[in-house]
């Protein structure tokens, strides 16, 4: 049963049921796309039926190998950027124990490289991998990214001196194309275990390949459950392929029904810190998929309560553009309780004896009306509690809305040219063969 629940009522001040429904006949013709491969970027729809085609033997093979991995590792290294890494880390973080490193969990902890190029926070890293027994996964759909190609460089040495070249290679996974690019050649001259990223999913797409799946169950986290979940979600959005009866179709006429009405920022908020990450997966599926031709949805995100003494003046006041998407937890993992107190000097008692999730629901709430007032439109999702079950249903949901939402705004949601901008400029300044003459030309600009 689909547990995802879709609530659209501090919407409706804002846009008609109606004014939504006129979108119906864009939902089925973007569906029609998405379903029949007849849109922009139909070789990258792969991830549309990942939960429902991928095997027993994949899911076990992944599973004792995350067991043999997690038998010699303190630390396992995930080294990836973008897609490569984004997606595994929103699980793993959801699903983990805040502190889990300082409370002696027997999970390896998850540590993330080649999301960026700092020589402090990678020498940090080999600092503490030298007191660690640690093993890795290298993680790159093309194999030449520079981040992630830079980190492993560094690692690779560093894994080899630890433990000789033979036990390296036993800790080493590749996770890249099948075919091409620098990692698979390099992968199967050392006779790394490999895993392959399937031609027709894109990066942003794919966490419920092996890129997500194997550092999600070395955290050990139960795969099989996450898929369950995406599974339920797919199930629906084939069988109804319309707004009547399908949340992803209501969410995805919404925003563009927003957009239209000149709401071009959608914020992500959650109240759970766990759900940090979520929120940066989200970030990126939809700026990359979205965000080309000079139009799109601007994808942000806050934590509530905490970013409303920081971001809460801005939603309340500043340039009405905004709308809120709120990612709600209907029941914590714990309980507890505010405690009384006999003097009653911070004035708390009148909340004495409720949970903290009551009190953060009710702040919930309150947030969300007074946004409302604030000509903030508003909509909620909400889970009844964080498992791998239900997060892999919210996964499938934002995959499916973003799919719908780009064809919808008229744009490729699969590829992302923009992103090749800044490459070409660093690498011209960074002196790379075959880039001479911009080199030149950029220097000049930079030095005015
Ligand atoms: O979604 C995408 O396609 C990108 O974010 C990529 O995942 C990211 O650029 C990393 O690419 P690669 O996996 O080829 O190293």
């Amino acid at each position: 049963m689909i547990q995802v629940k879709l609530g659209l009522e501090q919407l409706h001040e804002f846009i008609s049921k109606d004014e939504l429904l006129a979108y119906d006949k864009q939902i089925v013709s973007a569906y029609r796309k998405i379903y029949n491969k007849t849109g922009a970027g139909s070789d990258f729809l792969g991830w549309v039926d990942l939960p429902s085609s991928i095997t027993e033997e994949e899911m076990a093979r992944i599973e004792a190998h995350a067991a043999e991995l997690r038998s010699k590792s303190e630390v396992f290294v995930v080294i990836g950027i973008g897609g490569s890494y984004l997606g595994a880390r929103a699980v793993i973080e959801t699903m983990t124990h805040h502190f889990a490193q300082l409370c002696g969990s027997e999970n390896p902890h998850i540590i993330y490289a080649g999301q960026h190029i700092s020589e402090d926070y990678t020498t940090d890293l080999l600092q503490l991998l030298d007191k660690k027994d640690y093993s890795m996964a290298v993680i790159s759909k093309s194999g030449t990214t520079t981040e992630p190609a830079i980190a492993f460089r560094i690692l690779k040495s560093h894994i080899e001196k630890k433990y000789g070249v033979e036990e390296a290679r036993k800790r080493i996974v590749a996770i890249t194309d099948k075919s091409r690019g620098a990692l698979k050649q390099l992968a199967d001259s050392e006779g790394y275990a490999s895993y392959v990223v399937p031609d027709d999913v894109g990066g942003r797409y794919s966490v419920l390949t092996p890129v997500g799946l194997l550092p999600i169950a070395v955290a050990g986290i139960n795969i099989r459950e996450l898929i369950s979940g995406a599974r339920k979600m797919e199930a629906m959005s084939r069988t109804v392929q319309k707004m009547h009866g399908n949340p992803i179709a209501w969410y995805a006429a919404a925003r563009q029904a927003l957009y239209n009405s000149g709401k071009t920022v959608e914020v992500m908020v959650n109240y759970e810190p766990r759900l940090f990450y979520f929120t940066e997966w989200f970030k990126q599926l939809y700026g990359e998929s979205e965000g080309k031709e000079n139009k799109g949805i601007f994808p942000a995100g806050v934590g509530f309560t905490t970013d409303l003494h920081s971001m809460g003046q801005f939603i309340q006041e500043g340039l009405r553009i905004l709308f809120e998407t709120v990612i709600s937890v209907d029941k914590p993992v714990n309980e507890l309780r505010v405690p009384g107190a006999e003097t009653d000097l911070d004035q708390l008692n009148y909340i004495a004896g409720k949970r903290l999730s009551e009190v953060n629901h009710k702040a919930e709430q309150g947030t969300i009306l007074a946004h409302v007032d604030g000509g903030v439109p508003n909509m909620r999702i909400s889970i009844p509690e964080i498992s791998a079950d239900t997060i892999g249903q919210l996964i499938y949901f934002f995959e499916m809305g973003c799919a719908l939402s780009g064809y919808m705004l008229g744009v490729n949601p699969f590829d992302q040219p923009g992103v090749e901008a800044y490459k070409k400029n660093m690498f011209a300044l960074l002196g790379k063969k075959g880039f001479e003459a911009q080199t030149e030309e950029l220097t000049k600009r930079l030095n005015g």
